[in-house]
């Protein structure tokens, strides 16, 4: 499966079949977004396949779910189960606390209501995704289409008002029209270089009318299962 791979996907492949280890029969699984967490589900239908493993998935996207179901992963809406063993999912950043930001995919509102409803959170991610501080990978806000120009400006105002000097935020494009999230929303990216205090952050954006949701995940990842391109894996 892995000859062909380049070496970051070797270490994203690496991560995730270890991640499979955790899964056990009858669990509930959160199932995440974006390259690494393709992997793992690749890996989990091979685990169902091979083993006769018995589990059910909340997908965190519709791409998720599409490959889910192509492999013969099960897939049920989250409020068929309303609470979950086990998510596992990718990220783009994540320090010495495991906190994360997450969200290049735009997948960040339906992969923190799966990851907040789960007993447990691994983090799936190739070592490049290690940071000391958050901020270096523009943190992604989640906000509703209705005056998003106003909501933006409120946005710059909290940031100045926190004295973050670094402070460009930019509306997240597909081709040349407003990428819309699964939900129909809009992404904001932040691009701060480095986040001084992650949780007030994370609370304050959240306060602001029409932001939806941020991608800074505080206190939610339990597990990073860190992959190295020679296939080495670290579990932190
Ligand atoms: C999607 C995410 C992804 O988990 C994150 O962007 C990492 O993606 P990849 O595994 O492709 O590097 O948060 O919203």
């Amino acid at each position: 499966m892995t000859a062909e791979l380049s070496p970051i996907d070797k270490a994203k492949y690496a991560a995730a079949r270890k991640s499979v280890d955790f899964v056990e029969n009858g669990m509930k699984l959160g199932l995440g977004t974006g390259s690494t967490a393709a992997w793992m589900v690749r890996c989990l239908a091979e685990r169902i396949r091979n083993e006769g493993l018995k589990v059910t998935g909340v997908a965190t996207s519709s791409r998720t779910a599409d490959l889910a179901r192509e492999l013969g992963v099960p897939i049920v809406g989250m409020d068929d189960v309303k609470w979950l063993d086990l998510t596992i999912d990718g990220a783009d950043e994540f320090d010495p606390n495991l906190n994360l930001i997450k969200g290049g995919g735009a997948a960040l509102l339906q992969e923190k209501i799966v990851a907040t409803a789960s007993d447990r959170m691994i983090v799936i991610a190739d070592a490049a995704k290690e940071v000391a501080q958050l901020g270096a990978f523009p943190l992604p806000v989640e906000v509703v289409p209705f005056g998003w120009r106003t909501t933006m400006a409120l946005i710059e105002e909290t940031l100045y008002s926190l004295d973050v000097l670094n402070r460009e935020v930019a509306l997240r494009m597909d081709e040349s029209r407003p990428l819309k999230t699964d939900e129909g929303n809009f992404i904001l990216d932040l691009n701060l270089r480095r986040i001084g205090n992650p949780r007030q952050l994370a609370l304050v954006l959240n306060q602001i009318p029409g932001v939806v949701e941020n991608g800074l995940f505080i206190d939610i990842c339990d597990i990073v299962v860190i992959g190295n391109g020679d296939g080495r894996v670290t579990v932190r």
